[in-house]
């Protein structure tokens, strides 16, 4: 893979929002100098899907495993099929996992979210994996799982939402800081000043298409081309030239998850 590229570092390139037109997406991702996109499963089916489009496509990698969203009680059945499919060299992470308080209100399902989040956490460390964080609305109880239960491991808290304070510890911890659409919105609120504030070399640019997509697209379908427009931004923040922030966070992006070569 060469350096002058974009990764792409989260999508959902397997959902239905794509069956229509999926082939021209990844030829128009990769017209708009996207070199790799890593989709992330949400669901065990879906985490299948995501494999199979890793297979199909040159481009595309996964990660695999189950968001909070669609927490369910996990049994050693829907463990060991995650595994087999992370012994893939295209699966680069277990993702995406989590925590989201956004969405859900009633804390036994918030206990099921943690005990799924630990459980997954626990399966990176035994395949030695890094893992793609989803937190909404949950930040006190990620950073402490994360703190107690994730020794060892190493992520991207994607799609960032927390504050500086977080972003700051975070980065101590090895992690990266994902970024996507909000940071282009004009409402971005506080994430533009921590962009600013976090060194370049912690932040990995995604899409987290087919939502979000970033000015100037904002409102329409998102795609993985559109990850230049966050690029783009991120570099306009820092100061900096395009092609050096591309040149970065794909540098940053093959340091947190090996396998993409
Ligand atoms: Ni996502």
């Amino acid at each position: 893979m060469k350096e002058n590229i974009l990764i792409d570092t989260h999508a959902h390139v397997n959902s239905e929002k794509f069956d229509q037109d999926r082939g021209k997406i990844i030829t128009n991702a990769i017209e708009n100098g996207v070199g790799a996109i890593i989709n992330l499963g949400d669901t065990i089916e879906s985490s299948k899907h995501v494999l199979e489009l890793a297979e199909a496509y040159d481009i595309c990698y996964a990660g695999v495993g189950v968001h909070p969203e669609e927490a369910f009680e996990m049994k050693n059945d829907d463990f060991d099929k995650l595994s087999i499919w992370a012994k893939n060299k295209k699966v680069v992470c277990i993702g995406e996992i989590g925590l989201d308080y956004y969405w859900e209100k009633d804390p036994e399902k918030r206990d099921l979210q943690k005990r799924i989040f630990i459980q997954q956490l626990d399966l990176a460390r035994q395949l030695d994996l890094p893992v793609c964080v989803h937190n909404r609305d949950a930040h006190g109880d990620t950073m402490e799982i994360l703190k107690k239960e994730g020794k060892g491991i190493v992520g991207v808290m994607h799609c960032y939402s927390g504050s500086l304070e977080i972003a700051r510890e975070l980065v101590k911890m090895g992690w990266y800081i994902g970024v996507d659409g909000p940071l282009t919105f004009k409402n971005a609120a506080k994430l533009p000043e921590i962009v600013k504030d976090i060194p370049l070399e912690r932040i990995l640019v995604e899409t987290d298409c087919p939502y979000m997509a970033p000015a100037p697209m904002r409102g329409k379908r998102n795609e993985p081309a559109f990850v230049k427009f966050v690029a783009e931004k991120l570099a306009e923040l820092k100061g900096m030239d395009f092609e050096a922030v591309k040149r970065q966070t794909t540098i940053n992006a093959k340091s947190l998850y090996t396998r993409l070569k």
